[in-house]
């Protein structure tokens, strides 16, 4: 396949969602700045300009708290039929930075990765030592701020903060979740998708009973974690942490910074991953209910995100791969199925081709899978993969996400990150050696 076009297509998605400061994930659906969005836009802007990539990084740190935390969604003042509004949040008396409208949640820490990335390509000492200190007091806030156990694992309390809204993961813990009096709300994502391929009401109706919880208690981090009736360690978004904290600490070591805090939380979690994650019966990764003490027995494709961390043993990888997702029943493609990766497993009773995170490809979680498993080796199946992601791209334009029956595009359409791995997918993914040892 040849992927000029592509790429040339990618780069004008970019160029087309741009607001000068920021790029909006997609441009009706999401037309503010989103967190883990900007760290994979400012990666795929690095290829054709590398100082606005720098730029798009700025712009999210600019939202950051004062207590650290940076928020899913820096609104920045672009008006929008948006829902949640920044007003409604209600941050006023939190510690989020004066004036900077955002949400008062988080979302998964890929930034430190991606400056990684963009030094190890490009080198920019300057802007490390620029945006370092930014970055070491949102991972120390996540390590302190939002570990409930002392295990240094972070703890999540609203699904929109794992990044993966309406997993069925998240389906148990809201059972036991009664919105009682819901403040008044109007959707608005319903508005430009279409509501069989968005959440469920019940479902978003938790979304938003959550935040008016928080939002009474101004974000104080620790009435949160004492209160929050949704608390979770998940294993994506500790796997990704786990491996941006490595990043960071090549950075650390680049700038010559001491590292001492940041290898206390990579022994800690490196310790604690396998212990609360693994199950050795099955073979999988299942994320954790804090509040009930017990594991989520869901099969979702995050079960591969402790390849991206190296934090699967051989043996582990070796069992992921062999019994999941080469397993036609679950992950692997054949028969009716004929796209990679479903983010569910098709064996769970909640698995829906198209609608968000119940089933559909997510180009990023590809992205996840196939970096995991170059860097145990499996050069082989990465590529499948890859041709697999880039065929359906090329098939259905920048989608946010993909039915994977059929490979047709769901979603928001001219997505930025769809855009941005595209560019990773055509022009760097095979430039490394696998990294695990
Ligand atoms: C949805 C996704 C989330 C993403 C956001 C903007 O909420 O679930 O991961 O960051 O859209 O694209």
């Amino acid at each position: 396949m040849s992927t000029t076009p592509l790429i040339d297509q990618a780069i004008s998605v970019l160029r087309h969602n741009d607001t000068g400061i920021f790029t909006k994930p997609g441009p009706h659906q999401y037309p503010h700045q989103w967190n883990w969005d900007s760290a994979l836009i400012a990666l795929g802007l690095s290829h054709f300009d590398l100082p606005r990539a720098q730029t798009e990084i700025r712009a999210l740190l600019s939202g950051q708290w004062r207590d650290g935390m940076v928020p899913s969604v820096v609104y920045h003042s672009a008006p929008s039929d948006y829902f949640p509004t920044p007003a409604f949040w209600q941050i006023e008396n939190s510690s989020a930075a004066p004036d900077i409208p955002t949400t008062g949640i988080t979302q998964p820490p890929l930034l430190a990765t991606v400056v990684r990335m963009i030094d190890d390509r490009h080198s920019v000492p300057d802007f490390v030592r620029e945006v370092y200190p930014a970055l070491l007091r949102w991972h120390r806030w996540l390590h302190t701020d939002r570990d409930a156990d002392g295990s240094a694992l972070a703890c999540i309390i609203h699904p929109w903060e794992s990044g993966t809204d309406d997993s069925p993961r998240w389906l148990r813990l809201f059972e036991a979740i009664h919105p009682e009096a819901l403040p008044e709300f109007q959707r608005g994502d319903t508005r430009h998708v279409a509501a069989t391929e968005r959440p469920n009401r019940a479902e978003y109706e938790r979304f938003i009973y959550l935040i008016d919880l928080f939002r009474k208690r101004n974000y104080e981090p620790s009435e949160l974690l004492k209160h929050s009736p949704f608390l979770a360690q998940d294993v994506l978004f500790n796997a990704i942490l786990f491996r941006a904290d490595e990043d960071l600490r090549a950075l650390a070591k680049s700038l010559g910074e001491p590292t001492d805090e940041i290898d206390g939380w990579l022994d800690r979690v490196r310790i604690n991953f396998n212990t609360r994650f693994w199950d050795e019966r099955v073979g999988l990764y299942y994320d954790y209910d804090v509040r009930e003490k017990e594991s989520i027995l869901v099969n979702t494709a995050s079960t591969f995100l402790p390849l991206f961390a190296g934090l699967a043993s051989r043996e582990q990888a070796q069992r992921l791969i062999d019994e999941h997702l080469l397993n036609p029943g679950e992950y692997a493609v054949g028969g009716d199925v004929h796209h990679w990766v479903t983010t569910t497993a098709k064996n769970e009773l909640t698995w829906e081709a198209r609608r968000y995170w119940r089933g559909p490809v997510w180009v990023i979680m590809n992205w996840f899978i196939m970096e995991g498993l170059r860097r145990y080796g499996y050069d082989d199946l990465a590529e499948i993969i890859r041709q697999d992601t880039l065929g359906l791209i090329e098939g259905a334009g920048f989608r946010e996400y993909y039915d994977p029956r059929n490979g047709s595009g769901c979603g928001s359409t001219e997505f930025s990150w769809s855009a941005a791995l595209t560019l990773e997918l055509a022009m760097n993914f095979f430039d490394g050696e696998a990294t695990f040892h």
